[in-house]
């Protein structure tokens, strides 16, 4: 018996990288797959039926059962779409892994509209649709867990990544809130901040020194391969009372990060002026508040 045996999983971008990866093991531990990839280019949201099925077909001729998906995350329709193709095919549905992406990098003053609303929509609205969409069979049945991917370009910040930390932070706090929301129901929903060197992160700018010592490091980590085992426990019983968190991997580490608190509180009887705030309450604060650093400060050393 595998770990998600005759679960139903949805893996949304898994025609590459990471998804890929998470869409192999879950089908070797006994799950029925839905490899969602729309198959986009680099820089556009054009369909490509080719990935989906490759790692579909994969999954089958290795034994496994899986079908391939070309819906678009991005779209309302599209994602209730997906879920319907998992019911129609499976049967029923136990867990979606929101994996879709793509990165339009850009310095902030010169971020387009359309690079800020893409990666918005592929990652923020994708995460929503497709969890939303499968809303309703989750509480039928009392169980579900939703795995999505968050990114230390949000959780701690990034060079030239506004949207993408945007959408990130924005997945974070919608994830935390669907544990809230559907704890009732028995449903989890968790986050997982991946490393991984793939068509992606290749894309990231390389008139960066900063990035591209990070993507060089990146390459030796993993593929992919390193985030799987932990979307996997995410998705299998054995996680039972796990939600609600954000976790990360990276080579053989496996990290759980905080999450906001107030970490330090200022009181002032007659209320604050402005100039109290200034005067007192920053210098007291200034020991607790958060350097202006960036997610390789902290995650700069070879691992493997
Ligand atoms: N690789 C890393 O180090 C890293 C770091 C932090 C977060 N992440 C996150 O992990 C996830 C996977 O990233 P990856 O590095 O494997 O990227 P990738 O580019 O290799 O794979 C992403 C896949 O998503 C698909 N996709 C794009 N738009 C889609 C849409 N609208 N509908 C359906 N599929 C769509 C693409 O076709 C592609 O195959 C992303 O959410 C990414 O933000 C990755």
């Amino acid at each position: 018996m595998g770990l998600l045996q005759d679960k139903t999983i949805i893996v949304t971008g898994a025609g590459r990288g990471v998804g890929k990866y998470i869409a192999l093991m879950a089908a070797a531990e006994g799950a029925n797959v839905v490899v969602n990839d729309l198959g986009a280019g680099v820089s556009d949201q054009k369909a490509d039926t080719g990935p989906a099925e490759e790692v579909a077909s994969e999954i089958r001729a290795a034994g496994g059962r899986a079908i391939a998906d070309t819906h678009s995350v991005a779209d309302w329709d599209q994602a209730h779409a997906i879920v319907e193709n998992a019911l129609d095919n499976f049967g029923q549905l136990d867990g979606i892994v929101n994996n879709a992406g793509l990165l339009r990098d850009g310095i902030f003053h010169k971020m387009t509209k359309e690079d800020w609303e893409n990666v918005i929509s592929v990652h923020l609205n994708g995460s929503f649709f497709v969890s939303r969409a499968a809303a309703a069979h989750f509480k039928m049945r009392a169980t579900g867990s939703i795995v999505h991917m968050t990114s230390t370009s949000g959780l701690v910040g990034n060079l030239g990544q506004a949207n993408y930390a945007a959408a990130k932070m924005g997945i974070a706090g919608l994830s935390r809130s669907i544990s809230i929301d559907m704890a009732r129901f028995g449903v989890r929903s968790n986050c997982v901040a991946p490393w991984a060197f793939t068509r992606m992160t290749g894309s990231i700018p390389e008139d960066n020194p900063l990035y591209q010592e990070r993507v060089a490091m990146l390459d030796k980590l993993s593929h992919g391969q390193k985030v799987a085992p932990l979307a996997v426990a995410l998705l299998a019983d054995s996680a039972n009372g796990i939600t609600g968190q954000i976790f990360g991997a990276r080579a053989n580490e496996l990290y759980c990060f905080s999450q906001p608190r107030p970490v330090h509180t200022a009181h002032e009887s007659t209320g604050w002026t402005a100039q109290a705030i200034a005067e007192t309450a920053f210098p007291q604060m200034q020991r607790s508040m958060t350097p202006a650093d960036t997610s390789p400060s902290y995650f700069n050393w070879n691992p493997v």
